[in-house]
């Protein structure tokens, strides 16, 4: 069993000079709570690192990640708008990355390889998982958005056997990721509010209604949706977006961004760290009071 110490809230870092280090590449990045879970279960666990923000503009990506290798990290989140971008600089990548066409967390080898994986969409499931949501076995789910969250979101859905529709603001956006994961149907951006009736599962994977984002207001009509539609949204800042406030006056389910963020970390804290941490009511604690 995993040993997950209570008293961490007043436990010191550690930061030697032997510190293993990671991070988290994004423009903007100040939004990003990864620093406040990562730097908690470092301290929970007593270990010897850091974890930084690292606001890096997209034609700095490149450099910035070379940088963070030869500095020593061991690896990096990657968030808005930089996850196609870390998925074509990466040597090797994982089959849920592969499937994906996007990547949410770099490793890095210690032969100068760079490994990416993507662990939104497993976070997103885990998430629905602990939260105790279950969806008809073949029910069906439509996606907000056609970028790397969506790609990782719509690939670990089509595993849990639904089918999946996607719309996005750039159909042939929506088009590529159609082409990637077959099956995947295509819903045109002006249409797709009217035609919710037919879903169990609306996510929105844009970065629409998070606090400093392009549309922080963000709140699409849900009259055409049906009772059983479960409303979920991947921002996380506001916890509770206009979406998820819109779904709660319609009396429908919803599933906030916190949780996919806790449990799409976990595989990257193991990869840099060495230790797979706990997601509890401490973790969410923790990072909650951060917003
Ligand atoms: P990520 O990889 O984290 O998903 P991304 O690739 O930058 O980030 O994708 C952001 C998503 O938010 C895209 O679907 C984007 O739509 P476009 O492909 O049309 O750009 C969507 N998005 C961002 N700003 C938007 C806006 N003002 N209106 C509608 N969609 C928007």
């Amino acid at each position: 069993m995993t040993k997950t110490p209570d008293s961490v809230s007043s436990k010191p870092q550690i930061i030697t000079g032997k510190a293993r280090l990671a991070g988290v590449l994004g423009w903007p990045v100040s939004h990003s709570r990864s620093p406040a879970l990562h730097n908690y279960w470092l301290r929970r666990y007593g270990i010897d690192g850091a974890y930084v923000p690292l606001p890096v503009k997209p034609e700095q990506f490149e450099a910035a990640v070379r940088g963070l290798q030869a500095a020593g990290f061991r690896g990096a989140n990657v968030t808005i708008p930089h996850k196609e971008a870390a998925c074509a600089l990466a040597d090797e990548l994982d089959p849920s990355a592969q499937r994906a066409g996007a990547v949410n967390t770099l490793v890095f080898e210690e032969d100068g390889r760079i490994r990416g994986l993507s662990t939104d969409g497993e976070g997103f499931v885990a998430s629905m998982d602990a939260s105790g949501i279950s969806l008809p076995a073949s029910g069906r789910a439509l996606l907000l958005g056609a970028g790397g969250a969506a790609r990782s979101v719509a690939a670990a859905l089509q595993d849990r056997g639904l089918h999946i529709a996607v719309t996005n603001r750039t159909q042939a956006r929506a088009d590529s990721l159609a082409a990637v994961l077959p099956g995947l149907e295509v819903v045109p951006w002006e249409t797709w509010e009217a035609g919710l009736g037919g879903y169990d599962l609306l996510v929105n994977t844009t970065s629409l209604g998070m606090e400093g984002g392009p549309d922080p207001m963000f709140r699409p009509s849900l009259k055409a949706a049906s009772h059983k539609l479960v409303v979920a949204d991947i921002v996380y800042v506001p916890r509770l977006t206009p979406l998820l406030a819109e779904a709660e006056q319609h009396g429908l389910k919803t599933l906030g961004g916190l949780g996919m963020l806790l449990h799409q970390a976990r595989l990257g804290f193991r990869e840099w760290f060495g230790q797979d941490p706990v997601v509890d009511a401490k973790t969410e604690a923790t990072v909650t009071a951060s917003l």
